[in-house]
């Protein structure tokens, strides 16, 4: 099975599921996909010797553009992990249930545009939640409102500081993205 990887920046959750396949003879990582030209996940990628792909925002949006491109990887599963575009309907349309995106929050909390990042961090802490977490979700046209594929909780202690609920964020996206990844890739669903 194949999959693509979609990131804007740091790339963590990247090189995290990448090295989680690297043995694995059933799934490969064909190529990583990012609208930033300058992200560090190209950097990540490079080490890791796993094609990485650049695309501007005009190419994104522009009709059977990247639809070309992914075509010719033709993935079994395309994975938005830390992508911070919205993805275009002919992309949604073509690759139906085969999207899916991993949140910082326990959605339906703090989701849709601009929350993301330590955005979603910031405002669990403002709002004094006893706890957070991560969703794993299948991507429609509308930000983060596709079916919920898999959540994962986390408790916050009131002196935690943004930086402290980030690190708690990202352990729980090292421990499940690839795990739920390679349930979804194994199940008779992904043809
Ligand atoms: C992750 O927390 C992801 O859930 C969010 O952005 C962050 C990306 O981190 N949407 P990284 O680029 O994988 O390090």
């Amino acid at each position: 099975k194949r999959i693509v990887l979609f990131a804007s920046g740091s790339g963590s959750n990247v090189e995290n599921i990448i090295r989680h396949f690297q043995h694995n003879d059933f799934v490969t990582v064909t190529a990583v996909l990012t609208n930033k030209s300058d992200a560090k996940v190209l950097e990540r990628c490079k080490r890791l010797n796993i094609s990485a792909l650049y695309f501007n925002k005009n190419a994104f949006s522009a009709q059977g553009c990247l639809l070309d491109v992914l075509e010719g990887l033709q993935p079994d599963l395309i994975v938005l992990a830390g992508f911070l575009l919205k993805v275009p309907q002919n992309l949604i349309m073509n690759f139906p249930n085969k999207i899916i995106n991993i949140h910082p929050a326990l959605l339906p909390k703090y989701g849709g545009k601009g929350m993301y990042g330590s955005h979603v961090h910031q405002a669990v802490k403002d709002n004094k939640d006893t706890e957070t977490g991560i969703t794993i979700h299948y991507v429609n046209e509308n930000y983060d409102e596709g079916a919920i594929i898999h959540q994962a909780k986390t408790a916050i202690a009131p002196q935690d500081t943004v930086a402290d609920i980030t690190r708690k964020v990202h352990e729980l996206e090292f421990e499940h993205f690839p795990k739920v990844i390679e349930k979804l890739l194994a199940s008779p669903n992904i043809a």
